[in-house]
């Protein structure tokens, strides 16, 4: 890119810094860098402001009130969801059910699936890169349906085996569940074929978008699953706050993790009937605020430029993946061509955590340990990795700062 062109996008980003109020912390006498969005991004102005504006103007409880806050709110509410159905290019808005976030999602998956959908025998294919969050939820669906769990393992680079994965998509798939982006790697799975090919021997997909909805825009029925699912925090928005979205047919028939207040059509002693979707999955008060503040999130986010965004975030990510070449002595876990704004790394002489720490100590924010992947850290024999992950508003002055900073913690640990 030219530098004048650089220049001109170094003044957007900037503009784009001064809507998230938290970037301008200091900590002692240093100016905060953070560098662990894939944990949880910031939030703009904008989402900070929705949130306190319903608690000032609209809070009331929704869908079943008859008054002017209860429809206020409601509206309110209806409209985020209706935002987040255009943003992932769902058909309709009942396939859009709002949750606590991506853990809370895959949880409602398996254990509808393990009650409905899965058999002793049947085998659920995960791999090897996977968060706890969907590997877990499908080893407790296992002790309930006797299913067994198989996993498609990954390269030294940290993609996927797409040939081993072929093999291990057999007619005793009933279940592929697997991440879009890795957390800890940053590689971007190529995940269509895979879907395609499960789908063909007659299993359900799952796709874990945690990771890959604040990088690049994804349209769910391009991709393909059965199910995705992410988190609000992740993609700008609040805290507490998911989606799991459905194709209708296939959410029709997943039983209700959760029952209680709103998702009955009618309740008697013997029996009760549920409610449409997509209220029958939305047991109980929602979080509004934040279903709202995610919306306002989304809304924000497609005000910007995309590709401003991804380009920041492409300059970045090869930024950082010279700093830490640069370093004598570091190693980084996950070198696939394609990948979003993650480096993951590991020295030769000094514990991940002490690095982390040191880094802190100079108003750096980078994550360090296993990351919620502990096989994946298994398979690649390292106890943790430091791992640095970029938003399209950070800056490579702050890549200049945190590369000074790591070239003195990796003296004061040499
Ligand atoms: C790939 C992936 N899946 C699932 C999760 C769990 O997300 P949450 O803790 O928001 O439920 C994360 C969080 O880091 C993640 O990165």
């Amino acid at each position: 890119m030219s530098e004048e062109l650089n220049q001109l996008n170094a003044g957007e980003i900037q503009r784009i810094r001064e809507q998230f109020p938290i970037l301008e912390t200091r900590i002692g006498k240093n100016q905060l860098i953070y560098f662990d969005n894939a944990a949880t991004s910031q939030k703009p102005d904008a989402v900070i402001k929705s949130i306190d504006s319903y608690y000032r103007s609209l809070n009331a409880n929704i869908h079943r009130g008859a008054h002017y806050l209860a429809d206020k709110g409601t509206a309110a509410f209806e409209s985020a969801r209706e935002k987040v159905r255009d943003f992932i290019g769902a058909k309709e808005s009942c396939e859009v059910i709002f949750t606590s976030g991506t853990t809370a999602g895959i949880n409602m998956i398996a254990a509808g699936l393990a009650q409905s959908w899965l058999r002793k025998g049947d085998e659920i294919l995960l791999t090897e890169m996977e968060h706890h969050a969907n590997i877990v939820p499908w080893q407790m669906a296992c002790e309930r349906s006797g299913a067994e769990i198989r996993v498609i393992p990954i390269t030294d680079d940290g993609e996927l085996d797409l040939e081993a994965a072929e093999k291990l998509i057999t007619e005793k798939t009933r279940v592929l569940s697997l991440m879009h982006v890795s957390n800890a790697m940053g590689t971007i799975n190529r995940v269509q074929g895979l879907i395609q090919k499960a789908k063909a021997f007659g299993a359900l997909t799952v796709l874990d978008c945690a990771q890959s909805v604040a990088h690049f825009r994804l349209n769910v029925q391009e991709l393909g699953p059965d199910f995705a699912v992410f988190s609000g925090h992740k993609l700008l928005g609040p805290t507490g706050t998911g989606i799991l979205w459905g194709r209708k047919e296939v959410l029709e028939n997943l039983p209700p993790f959760l029952g209680g207040g709103e998702m009955i059509k009618e309740v008697r002693f013997e029996k009760t009937t549920y409610n449409e979707l997509p209220f029958r999955l939305e047991a109980g008060t929602p979080h509004i605020a934040g279903g709202i503040g995610l919306g306002a999130a989304i809304e924000w986010l497609t005000q910007q430029d995309q590709s401003l965004l991804e380009n920041q975030e492409k300059v970045l990510l090869q930024r950082a993946t010279d700093i830490i070449q640069s370093q004598p002595g570091l190693r980084i876990i996950g070198t696939s061509a394609q990948k979003v704004s993650v480096v993951s790394f590991v020295s030769d002489k000094a514990h991940p955590s002490d690095i982390g720490t040191l880094l802190d100590q100079q108003g750096i924010a980078v994550r360090t340990g296993h990351h919620c992947c502990q096989p994946l850290m298994r398979r690649f024999q390292v106890p943790g990795t430091v791992r640095i992950s970029l938003a399209f508003y950070n800056t490579l002055e702050e890549l200049d700062s945190f590369e000074r900073s790591l070239a003195r913690v990796m003296g004061m640990l040499g």
